[in-house]
């Protein structure tokens, strides 16, 4: 599994007004979209094209384009939802499936409540989108979600890691790397550690009620 940590002044920039308890929902909420357009370069770094030849005013060019088929990109519900048009932006033709998870707040279990997501990913690059990586067991059942439909191809992207949860998928992912599956992580930063109540510290606190009330 490869772990990217955004390293530029502007998401730094972003993400501090992001922790800002006192940053209100609407501030959070376009925050959140810029930081991910932001991430989403770097996310798309290895997104699969293939060769164009265009003809300019002047001349052909060679060039690419977004090879078929289309990227996936997977808004866990609800908080992922507050990341989806910044990362269309840059991929404006990918196709949108959704994944509802909650994690229950005494075990920390994930559970998936609702997915609308293609029946065959066979062959298909996806890019999951969750602001907060806790303890990774959301994170760990969507992409065992997705590449049991198929998906050859994971990148997560969140706004915040903590160092506990990218330690339990390394260990629960292991085995998706050696079946030629390459998972990555692109954060904008590593926290500190998580709490007994399985939030990260320092944080943001709740992405989901920040952005949705
Ligand atoms: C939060 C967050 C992640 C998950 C991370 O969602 O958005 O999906 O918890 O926790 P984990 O890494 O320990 O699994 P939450 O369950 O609060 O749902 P919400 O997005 O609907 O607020």
């Amino acid at each position: 599994m490869r772990i990217h940590v955004a390293d530029h002044p502007l998401i730094a920039h972003k993400l501090t007004v992001l922790r800002d308890a006192g940053t209100d929902s609407p501030t959070f909420r376009l925050l959140t979209d810029e930081l991910v357009t932001l991430l989403a370069y770097e996310a798309t770094r290895h997104v699969r094209t293939e060769p164009v030849t265009v003809t300019t005013p002047v001349a052909e060019a060679e060039g690419i384009k977004l090879a078929a088929p289309k990227p996936l990109v997977v808004p866990i519900l609800r908080a992922g939802l507050g990341m989806l048009e910044g990362m269309v932006r840059l991929l404006p033709t990918a196709e949108v499936g959704f994944l509802g998870m909650v994690r229950d707040e005494n075990t920390l279990k994930a559970s998936t409540y609702a997915q609308r997501i293609p029946e065959d990913l066979s062959g298909r690059q996806c890019y999951v989108l969750d602001p907060m990586l806790a303890t990774g067991g959301t994170l760990a059942d969507s992409v065992r979600f997705l590449v049991e439909r198929g998906a050859d191809h994971i990148t997560a992207v969140c706004l915040l890691a903590a160092p506990e949860g990218l330690r339990f998928l390394e260990r629960e992912l292991a085995e998706l790397e050696s079946e030629g599956v390459p998972v990555t992580i692109v954060t904008a930063a590593v926290d500190d550690h998580l709490n007994e109540h399985g939030f990260i510290v320092p944080g943001l606190g709740d992405a989901g009620d920040r952005l949705y009330g």
